[in-house]
């Protein structure tokens, strides 16, 4: 049976100290709880219905990834076991387990790490218009969603508010310093690589993800939730087609209906109709299920 959508949390007294479009963050002084709720954005929005289990598997794939990528960086996860979360959250299993994570706290860089390893998004428009993406130059003859000869490194601003900006590798660099540029980089097109492999196994291309990473101690550390259907492109791999646009394992049922809509996507969003969130669901669980093996959440 399915779960009602958890879309806010909050312990008796006590608001989380910041609400992001997903997650609701918890400040425990040097560490954090980071809670993945139901809450679907859209086009920069969030909409007022939630998808049943969303924050659930989306914390459960990015612990499968954290789980296989260990060894290639340090990562901010500490538990995700409820019983070494404090006393307070122990107390709510039915709002916090499953979706939880605590996770050391870092300064996290004003950068977006997104790896690409086909062509699609923002990526697409601009070699269209240009021939780069992110200012890198690439081969002529490309079509949507074709296959890079290797991943490329994309960053982007992390915007305040609004739509995140491409920049280039060199522009990241002016941001946050070329020894961390460099570091950060290298790390993620490694960590994206071994998921690549790793999801090929499972039938799905990784078309392309974001990271985040911080710094704690001086060292690099990766944060943030990791390969998640929120932060990355998959594609199913028997249904690759270059030339057009692919069936993915996200929000797409949602962004082709809001299209249908009067929505002006600078107001809040009309409700998500039930047979919407319905498929959604289905998506985000069969992402769940195909990557971790797992079939109950
Ligand atoms: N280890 C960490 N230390 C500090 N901040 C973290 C850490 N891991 C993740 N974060 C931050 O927690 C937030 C996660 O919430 P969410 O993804 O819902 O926010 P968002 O909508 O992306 O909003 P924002 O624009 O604030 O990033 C992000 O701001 C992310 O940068
Ligand atoms: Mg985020």
């Amino acid at each position: 049976m399915t779960r009602p959508a958890i879309c806010q949390t909050s312990l008796p007294g006590r608001e989380p100290d910041k609400r992001g479009k997903v997650r609701d963050i918890y400040d425990l002084g040097d560490n954090l709880l980071i809670v993945a709720t139901d809450r679907l954005s859209a086009f920069d929005w969030v909409n007022p219905v939630g998808i049943p289990d969303k924050g659930r598997m989306l914390t459960q794939i990015s612990l499968f990834w954290f789980e296989q990528v260990k060894n290639l960086c340090t990562n901010h996860l500490i538990s995700a076991n409820i019983a070494d979360f404090p006393a307070e959250f122990q107390a709510h299993p039915e709002i916090f387990e499953g979706r939880s994570m605590l996770v050391r706290k870092c300064e996290i860089f004003p950068v977006e790490f997104i790896i690409r390893g086909y062509l699609a998004g923002s990526g697409l428009k601009e070699y269209r218009q240009q021939g780069t993406v992110c200012g890198i130059k690439l081969p002529e003859g490309l079509v949507e969603a074709s296959k890079l000869e290797q991943p490329i490194y994309t960053p982007s601003t992390k915007a305040k508010s609004g739509h995140d900006i491409n920049i280039s590798p060199e522009e990241a660099a002016e941001v946050i310093g070329k020894d961390w540029n460099d570091l950060a980089s290298a790390t993620a097109i490694r960590v994206y690589e071994r998921a690549r492999d790793i999801a090929a196994e499972r039938g799905i291309l990784l078309c392309d993800t974001k990271f985040e990473f911080g710094v704690r101690e001086g060292k690099l550390i990766l944060a943030d939730e990791i390969l998640t259907p929120d932060s990355s492109r998959f594609w199913p791999a028997d249904q690759y087609q270059p030339g057009k646009s692919q069936p993915s394992y996200d929000k797409q049922f949602v962004r082709d209906w809001l299209e249908t809509t009067d929505w002006d996507k600078n107001s809040p969003q009309p409700p998500l109709p039930a047979d919407v969130v319905e498929k959604t669901r289905a998506k985000y669980l069969e992402a769940y299920t195909r990557l971790t093996g797992k079939k109950d959440l």
